[in-house]
C-alpha cells in the first residue's frame, strides 16, 4: 500500500514537472525557412542582433490570434533593441496562401515562416502553438521557452497579465542578465506531426527511399571527377557525410541554385527537395544513416560520361588560353578574349564548355561582342551591355537551341568570358575548351538576348537589402525561354516578373538565395508568349554587411563595375521575337529585332 502511494506521488511529480518545468534544447541547429512571402531567412545571418523571438502560429488557433496582439506590443517595444521578431508555422493542414490570408485577417506584420517539413518545430521540441522562443542567435542556443504571459488559458482570458514572461526574458537579454526559468508550459492549440509519427513504425530503406533522391538532386556533382569535394560513390561515404548533408539540408545551402517553387512558372530540371524528402532523408540520418541487412547499394553501380563534352564532338572548338590559379587567396573574376576567326556568318545551335579544372572554376559566363557593337561606340567591353550567350557553372546544363532555334553571330564577332575561379589549397592550371553546335542552314527561328538590368546604383556601406531593379521593354511580340539572374558577392535575391501592357503582372521565377557561385540558367518548360509592350522587370537585393559571408568588405560602398569587389545586377534572358525570321541577304544579316532586344 505505501509503496502504492509513494508510486503515485512519484507519478504526480513527473506530471508536474513536465508540466511545468519544460526540457530546453540546449541549442537549435542553424535552419532556413522562406516566410509566406517567400522571403528567405537563415537564423544566423541574424547573430548581430541580440535576440530572435520566434513565436508559434498557427491558423484558427484562438489564443495564438489573441497572444499576437500581446506580442506586437512587445515587437513594438523591443524592436529598435536589436530583437528580431518572427512567426513560425508548422502545422501541416497550413499553406502559404492559407497563412498569408490569416496573416491579412488578424494584422500578422510578422515574417512567418513556413516550416513545411516540421522539422524545425521539431527540433525546437515545439508541441502546440502560441509558444514562444527566444534565441540567441550567436549561440543558437534557446534563452528561454514558454509562453509571452499568462493572461490567456483555453477558453479563458484575465483583464491583465500578473506574469510578462517574455519581456522579462527580453530585458534579462539586453542587461546580459540570467533569463527565469520557470514559466509553465504554453497553452496553445495541439500540433499534429503526422510524418513523424508515420516513420516511428515504418523503416526508411537507403536503396529504396535514400539513394533515389540523392541520385536525383546530388549525385550528378557529388561523384568521382565531379564538380564537388566528396563523391557519394557508396553508403558508407554517405553514412560519413551524413550529419553534414542534414546541415546542409536544413540550411539549405545544398543542393545549389533553389527556387522557390510556390510562385513563377515551371522551370525544367529545377533540382528540388521536396518537404516529403526532406522529412525522409533527416530521419534516416538521425537514425544513424543506416543500410538495412540485404539492401543493394545502388550508388556504385552508376557511371558517368568522361567525354569531354556532354552534346559530342562540336563543330567549332576554341582553346581558352591557359589559367594559372595559386593554391589558396581570393581571384577577381578574370575577362578572357576568345577570337572566334570565323570567315562567315554562322548560326548556333549550342554551346558548352569543357571546363580545364572543375576544383577552380567555378563559372564562366560568355558575351557575345558582335562586330557592329565595337562600330556602334560606347559599349565598354564586357560590361554587360552585350549578350550573353551563355556560360558554364557546375551543376548547368549546356546552353542549347531547340532543334528549330538558333542564334547568329556575324563574322568578326568574338568572345568575351568572364571566368570565375576559387582557389583550392592546390595550385593548379585551368585549360578550358569551347565547343560550338552550328546549324547547317539558318534555324526557323531567331533566339535573342536580353538583360533587364541596372547599372547605375551605389550600395551603402552595411546596408543589409539594398533593393535594385532593372527592366526591360520587350518591344514587339516575343516568346521568353530562359532566365539567368547575375549579381556578385552581395547579391542576395533577384526575380523576375512580367508586367503586361493591359496592367495585370505575373511573377516568372523567384530565386530567394542567390549564390554567385552557382550562375545558373532557368528554362521555362513551355515557352511564355510577352505581348509587345511588355516590361520585363527583375527585381532583387545587395547584401553589404558583415552578415554576408562572401562580402570581401562591408566598409565600403560598391558601384556597378567588372570586378567582384563592383557589382553587377542582371537579370539575362534568352528570348525570341515572334517574326524574327533569318535574313540572308549574301552574307547573312543580323535582323533589326534582333540588336533591339538590347535594353
Ligand atoms: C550542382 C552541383 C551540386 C549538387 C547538385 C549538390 N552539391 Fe553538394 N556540393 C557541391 C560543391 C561544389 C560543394 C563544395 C562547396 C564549397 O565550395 O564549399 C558541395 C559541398 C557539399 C557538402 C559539404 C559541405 C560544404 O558546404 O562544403 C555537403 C554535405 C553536400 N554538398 C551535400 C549535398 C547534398 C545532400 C546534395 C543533394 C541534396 C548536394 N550536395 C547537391 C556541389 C553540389
Amino acid at each position: 500500500m505505501k509503496f502504492c502511494r509513494l508510486l503515485v506521488v512519484l507519478l504526480a511529480t513527473t506530471l508536474s514537472m513536465s508540466v511545468f518545468a519544460v526540457a530546453r534544447p540546449a541549442n537549435v541547429g542553424d535552419f532556413s525557412l522562406l516566410d509566406h512571402t517567400g522571403k528567405f531567412h537563415q537564423l544566423s545571418w541574424y547573430d548581430d542582433q541580440k535576440a530572435i523571438v520566434i513565436f508559434i502560429q498557427g491558423n484558427g488557433c484562438p489564443i495564438t490570434r489573441n497572444g499576437a496582439i500581446t506580442l506586437k506590443a512587445i515587437r513594438d517595444d523591443f524592436a529598435d533593441q536589436g530583437i528580431e521578431f518572427f512567426m513560425l508555422n508548422p502545422q501541416p493542414q497550413d499553406d502559404r496562401d492559407s497563412i498569408s490570408d490569416e496573416a491579412e485577417e488578424f494584422n500578422y506584420d510578422f515574417p512567418i515562416l513556413v516550416d513545411e517539413s516540421q522539422l524545425v518545430a521539431e527540433s525546437l521540441g515545439v508541441d502546440r502553438t502560441s509558444e514562444v522562443f527566444v534565441i540567441d542567435p550567436k549561440t543558437l542556443r534557446v534563452l528561454y521557452r514558454g509562453p509571452i504571459d499568462d493572461r490567456l488559458g483555453y477558453e479563458s482570458q484575465k483583464l491583465e497579465a500578473q506574469n510578462h514572461y517574455l519581456r522579462d526574458a527580453l530585458t534579462a537579454v539586453l542587461s546580459d542578465a540570467e533569463v527565469a526559468t520557470g514559466a509553465p508550459e504554453a497553452p496553445g492549440c495541439l500540433i499534429s506531426f503526422p510524418a513523424r509519427d508515420k516513420y516511428k513504425n515504418t523503416t526508411i530503406s537507403y536503396a529504396d527511399d535514400i539513394a533515389p533522391i540523392l541520385m536525383e538532386n546530388c549525385v550528378s556533382c557529388h561523384h568521382d571527377g565531379g564538380i564537388a569535394p566528396w563523391s557519394m560513390d557508396n553508403h558508407k561515404m554517405v553514412q560519413g557525410w551524413s550529419r553534414m548533408m542534414k546541415e546542409v539540408l536544413m540550411t539549405r545551402r545544398m543542393p545549389p541554385g533553389q527556387i522557390d517553387t510556390h510562385v513563377g512558372k515551371p522551370i525544367k530540371d529545377v533540382v528540388e527537395i521536396t518537404p516529403e524528402e526532406l522529412q525522409m532523408l533527416v530521419y534516416w540520418i538521425d537514425a544513424g544513416a543506416p543500410m538495412g541487412a540485404g539492401e543493394r547499394d545502388p550508388l556504385p553501380e552508376l557511371t558517368f560520361s568522361d567525354s569531354l563534352f556532354a552534346l559530342g564532338e562540336p563543330d567549332l572548338i576554341y582553346n581558352v588560353p591557359a589559367q594559372s590559379i595559386p593554391a589558396t587567396g581570393l581571384i577577381d573574376y578574370r575577362y578572357i578574349p576568345v577570337e572566334l576567326n570565323l570567315d562567315e556568318d554562322v548560326w548556333i545551335k549550342a554551346i558548352e564548355f569543357a571546363p580545364g579544372d572543375r576544383k577552380v572554376l567555378h563559372h564562366v559566363i560568355a558575351y557575345l561582342q558582335s562586330p557592329a557593337d565595337k562600330s556602334a561606340g560606347g559599349r565598354d567591353e564586357g560590361d554587360g551591355r552585350d549578350d550573353s550567350i551563355g556560360g558554364f557553372a557546375p551543376g548547368r546544363q549546356a546552353d542549347v537551341f531547340r532543334d528549330d532555334s538558333g542564334r547568329l553571330i556575324r563574322k568578326g564577332s568574338n568572345l568575351l568570358l568572364q571566368m570565375h575561379y576559387t582557389t583550392s589549397g592546390k595550385e593548379t592550371v585551368d585549360e578550358t575548351t569551347v565547343g560550338i553546335y552550328l546549324h547547317d542552314k539558318p534555324p526557323k527561328y531567331v533566339m535573342s538576348g536580353g538583360v533587364a538590368g541596372q547599372r547605375r546604383f551605389m550600395v551603402p556601406p552595411h546596408a543589409k537589402e539594398h533593393e535594385l531593379e532593372g527592366e526591360m521593354l520587350v518591344e514587339s511580340d516575343a516568346y521568353l525561354y530562359a532566365m539567368t539572374p547575375h549579381m556578385h558577392f552581395r547579391g542576395r535575391y533577384m526575380n523576375y516578373s512580367a508586367e503586361y501592357p493591359d496592367g495585370t503582372s505575373q511573377m516568372l521565377l523567384s530565386v530567394p538565395k542567390y549564390n554567385f557561385n552557382w550562375q545558373f540558367s532557368y528554362r521555362l518548360e513551355e515557352p511564355l508568349f510577352l505581348p509587345a509592350g511588355t516590361r520585363l522587370v527583375a527585381r532583387g537585393a545587395m547584401d553589404n554587411s558583415a552578415q554576408n559571408p562572401f562580402n570581401p568588405n562591408p566598409e565600403v560602398p560598391v558601384v556597378f563595375g567588372l570586378q567582384t569587389k563592383h557589382e553587377m545586377f542582371f537579370g539575362f534572358n534568352t528570348l525570341r521575337y515572334v517574326g524574327d525570321t533569318p535574313k540572308i541577304i549574301g552574307a547573312m544579316e543580323i535582323s533589326e529585332k534582333n540588336s533591339a532586344s538590347e535594353s
